[in-house]
């Protein structure tokens, strides 16, 4: 693990962290009050928030279910971790293949403060954390052959990430260059906040984000479409997060009433 050291002192109580709020939109305790604050002034805004918040993190978890079983991946790279909450992906992967072996990444000091859960790998497995900013893809790189073989495939996943990376940071770029990293048979794996469903909720939402001093960037589906450039999609390719294989789903709700404003897919490097 890096990045270790007097990280209460760095965690700031004083403005909301998106890793707080979304712990707090999934019922978790690792939030502040400005935390909850935005939570609840976004869902007076967007009744379903909270429940798109879970929709994410169950596309994650098809996916890891489906990356470990029929898909027999063994190594995962996963940038923008967020606060743990279980099952982490490591548990559903380990639980598959206890010999997988996982690095997660996050720039935020307060997964850094609840990292030792992301820890706890299995015997045969290993896991590791990296405290880094997804700006930062070589120190990323560097520190992820430290425990995984970047010679064989490995399943990179940026789940609910590039919707806090602004134009200006490039975001197609920083995402290609840690696919190029990676050799033939890896997986990228991608979820994005999207306008393109329900432009007047999601409006009120980033605006609400921003007022917060946070970056959200929705994105529509050719801009999202473009960070899978010169990969192959696995069916269902580019969709709804909830339309990914649904049929995957284990303890999963439903709200026929929500819109699912993300936007999800996992592609193959050739
Ligand atoms: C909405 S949470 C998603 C957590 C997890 N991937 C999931 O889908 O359940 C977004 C995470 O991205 C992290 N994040 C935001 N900007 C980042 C950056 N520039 N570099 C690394 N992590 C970042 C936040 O700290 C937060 O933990």
């Amino acid at each position: 693990m890096t990045g270790t050291g007097p990280v209460t002192a760095r965690i700031d109580t004083s403005r909301p962290h998106p890793a707080r709020v979304y712990d707090w939109f999934l019922g978790g305790k690792d939030n502040y009050p400005v935390d909850e604050e935005l939570g609840r002034q976004i869902m007076g805004v967007d009744g379903t928030a909270r429940h798109i918040a879970r929709t994410n993190r169950w596309f994650m978890q098809r996916v890891t279910r489906w990356l470990a079983g029929p898909a027999g991946v063994r190594q995962y790279l996963d940038v923008g971790t967020g606060i743990p909450t279980e099952p982490n992906l490591h548990q559903l992967a380990q639980r598959v293949a206890p010999e997988s072996r996982v690095v997660y990444t996050d720039n935020d000091p307060i997964v850094l403060k609840h990292a030792e859960a992301l820890l706890r790998s299995t015997p045969e497995g290993v896991t590791d954390y990296v405290q880094a900013d997804v700006r930062e893809p070589e120190l990323i790189l560097r520190r992820a052959r430290e425990s995984l073989d970047l010679a064989r495939p490995v399943a990179l996943s940026l789940v609910a990430l590039t919707h806090f990376l602004g134009d200006e940071d490039d975001p197609h770029a920083l995402v290609a260059r840690l696919v190029d990293a990676l050799p033939s048979g890896s997986y990228l794996v991608l979820s994005q906040l999207t306008a393109d469903f329900d432009p007047e909720a999601v409006g009120r939402g980033v605006a609400m984000y921003r007022a917060g001093g946070v970056t959200l960037a929705p994105r529509g589906r050719a801009e999202v479409a473009r960070f899978f450039e010169g990969l192959d999609f696995v069916e269902p390719g580019l969709v709804q997060v909830t339309d990914w294989h649904p049929e995957l789903a284990v303890d999963e709700s439903t709200d026929a009433g929500a819109v699912i404003s993300l936007y999800g897919a996992v592609a193959r490097k050739p």
